[in-house]
Order: structure tokens, then sequence, then C-alpha cells
């Protein structure tokens, strides 16, 4: 891959064909690394999961996360501690997992470039453009020399890449929710003119830290959009991904923040012309044909699907109906659902290591929600 040395084969004894890995989770106190921890030590494909924290190394794990239980495959490291990246570099992991926020996350998984493969949950390398990556995120795109080696890892769209890749950018929450609907549309044709999305979002895709906007007596009983249209870092994520797709149009999006602690609906309306029944058959068709096989995509038809479905899954549920006068301009609606922790970051991140490894997509995550 341009820019970066080969990874060595996978395998806890540096043998090729041998399938126990060797994993790191660095952020591993917050909600993203809380969600890998848990998957990946029930992963049957993973042997060692050594979790890596700035602030609380040397501690134990169930200080930060009491929820976490007894490791029952025994794969921790001695006295269930975190540890700290020296350590984490020395014990050379076949997999890094980074829930760093961005800027952070790229320079802490620097040492392990060419040693291990990267899953990084964080922004820092999935806008190819660097100067659209410098206006989102208000500094200069981390480490330039190897961005081109970076894949952007929605796992439906880019599983063949994912299979070739060092370095995996594992996409945000929004941009997921909106663009597993959104590219098979714009790969018909069907969006010629705008596209205006609306999303809610669970409050933990704000993360753990402390802030005011965070506290409960601010986020309960209240809801309210925020960051609106290009204000939003995640738009031109979605507009990279909109293009690849075959669609120029301006892209609307607005972001909420609605009480729940997990889950994200959106709701994308696309204006159209023409017959209502051969549109609603074309974006069937489009869907059908694009996820076909695909275990994480749950198609709903005309039935509008709900986070409650979806939250304790790494499913994306979409729906979609046309509606309008059959004389004039009409409107396609497509409605999506996730659970921002899981299809949103650390599920999609073990659905791209399943993939880069050859295991089946499914392994180690939830098919099905929370009742
Ligand atoms: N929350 C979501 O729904 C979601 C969805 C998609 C993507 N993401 C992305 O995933 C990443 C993690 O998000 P999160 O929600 O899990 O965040 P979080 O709960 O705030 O956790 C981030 C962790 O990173 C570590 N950290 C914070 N600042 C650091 C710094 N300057 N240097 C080194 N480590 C630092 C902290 O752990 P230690 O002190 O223990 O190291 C912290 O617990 C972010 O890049 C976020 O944008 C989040």
């Amino acid at each position: 891959m341009q820019g970066l040395s080969h990874v060595p084969p996978a395998g806890s004894d540096g043998q090729s064909g041998a399938t126990l890995m060797k994993v790191t989770v660095f952020g591993a106190s917050g909600y993203g690394g809380q969600v890998l921890m848990r998957l990946l030590l029930d992963h049957p494909e993973v042997d060692k999961v050594i979790p890596v924290s700035s602030t609380s190394s040397g501690k134990p794990v169930d200080e930060r996360d009491a929820g976490l239980g007894p490791d029952i495959h025994g794969k921790l490291p001695p006295g269930r501690l975190f540890l700290d990246r020296n350590e984490a570099i020395k014990d050379k992991p076949d997999a890094v997992f980074s829930a760093l926020p961005h800027g952070a996350s790229a320079d802490f998984c620097e040492p392990f470039f060419g040693q291990s493969v990267i899953f990084d949950l964080s922004a820092d390398f999935r806008l190819r453009n660097e100067e659209a990556h410098d206006k989102a995120y208000g500094s200069a795109a981390p480490f330039p020399s190897i961005r081109s080696a970076a894949v952007y890892g929605l796992s439906e769209v880019y599983a063949d890449e994912i299979r070739k890749s060092d370095l995996i950018a594992v996409p945000g929450c929004y941009p997921t929710c909106c663009l597993l609907p959104l590219i098979p549309i714009a790969g018909a044709g069907l969006i010629r003119s705008v596209v205006t999305v609306n999303t809610l979002s669970g409050i933990s895709g704000a993360g753990r830290s402390a802030k005011e906007s965070s506290l409960f007596v601010e986020r309960s009983e209240n809801s309210v959009a925020y960051n609106p249209g290009q204000r939003h870092r995640h738009h031109p994520e979605m507009t990279q991904e909109l293009k690849a797709a075959g669609s120029n149009a301006p892209l609307y999006f607005t972001p909420h923040l609605v009480p729940m602690r997990r889950g994200m609906a959106s709701t994308i309306s696309i204006p159209i012309e023409g017959d209502l029944g051969e549109i609603a058959e074309i974006v069937k068709s489009a869907l059908v044909t694009a996820y076909a096989g695909q275990p994480f995509i749950n198609l709903c038809g005309d039935s509008i699907p709900a986070t409650r479905d979806v939250v304790g899954s790494n499913r994306c549920d979409i729906g979609w109906t046309v509606e309008g006068p059959t004389d004039g301009k009409s409107m396609l609606y497509l409605f999506s659902t996730i659970d921002n922790l899981l299809k949103g970051a650390s599920g999609q991140a073990v659905q791209d290591f399943n993939i880069r490894y050859g295991f089946p997509q499914e392994t180690g995550l939830p098919l099905r929600g929370e009742v």
C-alpha cells in the first residue's frame, strides 16, 4: 500500500494462517471503547484484548466500566488492568482499534503504522481531500504521506478495499446512517436537484467526557437542532461519499439531539418527477440489489423504522416511500435507523475487522436489537 509498509500476517503466533488475534483498544474507557471491549472480549477469533487508557493506565478496567462483567475467555492482561500505549507497542498487536478523538487518534496510532492493521473510529483519515479536512476540523490533516492508503470503512460499500487495507477510517455515525440509504439511490440516478437530511441522535453520540451540554438537566425532556448545514463536521464526509456514488446535488443536513441514550434516526427527502409507481420500483430495486446478502441491512419497505428495533444491534434498518401528486413534483422519503455506538462506530469497526481478515461479517456482532 502506498506510503505504508505492509502489515505482517495476522495471528498471535505470527504465522500465516493462524487465526487467533491479539488486538488493542485505545480510548477503552470512553463509550466507543467500552463497546469495542465488550465485542472483542466475546469475539471467537480474538484471544487477547489489550485495553489502553492515557488517564487510567495501571488501574483495573472495572473502575471505569463496572458493567464489563467477568472475562470468561481470559483475554485481558493480568489484573484486568488498563495499560499505557508503550506496553501495547511491546505487545505487537495484530490490530489496533482507536476510539480516540480526532487529532489524538492519528498521533497515538503512529507507532503502529506498518505493524498492525488500524481501525480508526475518529475522523483523522476519513476525508480524502486535505483541505476539506483542515476546514472541517480546524487543523492540518494528519500524516499527509499516508492518507491515500486509508480506506473509508463503510462496510457494505467498500468491502473489497477494506480486505486489502491496513488503515481503515471507520465512518462517523451520522454519515453511516444517511449514506447507507442514499448511496444506492444516488447510483440509480434519482438525486437530481437537492437532498434534505434530518437526523435525530442519542446523547452518547457526544462521547463520555463531562460537558455542560451533556448534563441530564440540559438533555432530558429537551430536543434541539444544532450545527445545521455545512457547519457540521460530518457534512464533507457525506458529500464526499455521495459524489463517489454519482451525485453532486447539494446536501442540506440538520442534526438534532433527542433525549435518548443511544440510537439515530434519519429522514431523507429527495424531490422526484415522474410516475410514482415506477419510481417506487426503481428505489426498491436499487436498495434490494445493493444490499442482497448483507446481514446488517434490513429493508423495511414502506414501514418506517424505529430506533428501538436497532439499538443493541449492528443493523441499519431502511424504509422508503414516494408521496405527492402523480402529475407534478413529488418526494421520495428514505428512513434509516442505527445504534450510533454499534453500526455507527464500534460495531462497524468490528465488521470491518471481520471483512479485513476474512471472517464471516456477522462474527461477534449482534444482529438483533434489545427488547
Ligand atoms: N460516540 C459515538 O456515537 C461515536 C460514533 C462514531 C464515531 N465516534 C468517534 O469515536 C471516537 C471516540 O468517541 P467516544 O464517543 O467513545 O468518545 P469518549 O467517550 O469521549 O471517549 C474518548 C476516549 O479517548 C481518550 N482521550 C480523550 N482525549 C484524549 C487525548 N487528547 N489523547 C489521548 N486520549 C484521549 C479518553 O480515554 P482515556 O483517558 O482512557 O485514554 C476518552 O475516554 C471519537 O473520535 C468519535 O468522534 C463516536
